[in-house]
């Protein structure tokens, strides 16, 4: 089985491609130096060439505040690439898994307390996940019945960069204080879960693993949460971190005040929701993986 993974120097896709090697699987990786996806020839050409049998598209736009002034050329990437991909794995017979984003919803207070089913209506208030609407919608509608569209946020690595490993930075400079918001709720998603994820799904067969999927952290928090967890994890203080409002970050794209996503359609392809954030984070940051503590009231079963 032969695995191609598009944005392959990415956060995402460098782990996508990691994984499937570890594995010792057939995997034909591209940045976009080997592959601009805005070029529909290039893109027809490249799958035609390499018969892959499942296509990972982690190649994306993905400044957000830039893609405010900028929206056309953030859609030649989000929107018109992965159409383009999805028009060469019709022609060539591959799978898509296309990764997305919760920017495609409103993310307003008004949505708070209920997480964003899969098939929860879209509602997209910035270029970026207009943009990245644009692309699953293209995705889907070329490839009914086979492709998928990942939705993943709050995605962290294991590399330093990102608010995690930035928090982590802060946290071990001796006395530093941080200002973090408090009024923006999402779920962490770690790299290495969600590449995991996105391989268990190509590796089931397109009946069971097609359509809208939601591979984010189980469990919900708060920037300053994450932050002061953050800081717990690496020994130090927690209460350096302080709590602000979104209203003193002056930014582009508005970010969502509600990121919080369903994960009720893993059950369909047979996979239980992705391990709680704080499993996650304590690995990425200790090496072992500790059970979540309870010290927040989260809902249950997302
Ligand atoms: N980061 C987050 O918090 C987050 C949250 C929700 C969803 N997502 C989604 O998750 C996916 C992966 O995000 P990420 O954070 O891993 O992205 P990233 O680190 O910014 O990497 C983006 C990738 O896209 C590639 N790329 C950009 N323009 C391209 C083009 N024209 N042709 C081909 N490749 C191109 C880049 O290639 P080069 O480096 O070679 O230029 C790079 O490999 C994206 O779909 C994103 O929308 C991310």
């Amino acid at each position: 089985m032969r695995w191609m993974v598009i944005g392959a120097t990415g956060t995402l896709g460098r782990e996508v491609a990691a994984q499937l090697t570890a594995r010792g699987a057939d995997t034909v990786r591209t940045g976009s130096a080997d592959l601009d996806l805005t070029d529909a020839r290039a893109v027809a050409s490249a799958v035609a060439d390499r018969r892959p049998d499942v296509v990972v598209n982690c190649a994306a736009w993905t400044a957000v505040d830039l893609a405010e002034t900028e929206e056309s050329e953030a859609r030649r990437v989000n929107g018109e690439g992965p159409a383009h991909l999805a028009r060469a794995c019709a022609a060539a017979g591959g799978r898509l898994l296309h990764v997305s984003t919760d920017y495609v919803f409103g993310g307003g207070p008004a949505d708070s307390g209920r997480p964003y089913a899969e098939d929860a209506e879209p509602g997209p208030r910035t270029a970026y996940g207009r943009t990245k609407l644009e692309g699953e919608r293209a995705v889907l509608a070329a490839l009914p019945g086979t492709a998928a569209v990942v939705r993943t946020a709050w995605l962290y690595g294991r590399e330093e960069g990102g608010f995690v490993h930035t928090m982590a930075a802060l946290a071990r400079e001796p006395g530093r204080t941080v200002e973090v918001v408090d009024d923006q709720h999402g779920q962490p998603s770690w790299a290495p879960d969600v590449a995991a994820r996105i391989i268990a799904l190509g590796a089931l067969p397109a009946a069971r693993a097609h359509g809208v999927f939601h591979a984010t952290g189980s469990g919900r928090t708060t920037w300053h949460a994450l932050a002061r967890e953050v800081f717990s994890l690496t020994g130090a203080d927690p209460d350096r971190v302080r709590a602000i409002d979104s209203s003193r970050l002056r930014r582009a794209a508005p970010r969502p005040a509600w990121s919080v996503l369903g994960h009720a359609r893993w059950a369909a392809a047979g996979l239980p929701a992705m391990r709680h954030w704080r499993t996650a984070l304590a690995e990425a940051l200790t090496g072992v993986p500790h059970p979540p503590t309870a010290h927040s009231a989260e809902p249950k079963g997302l």
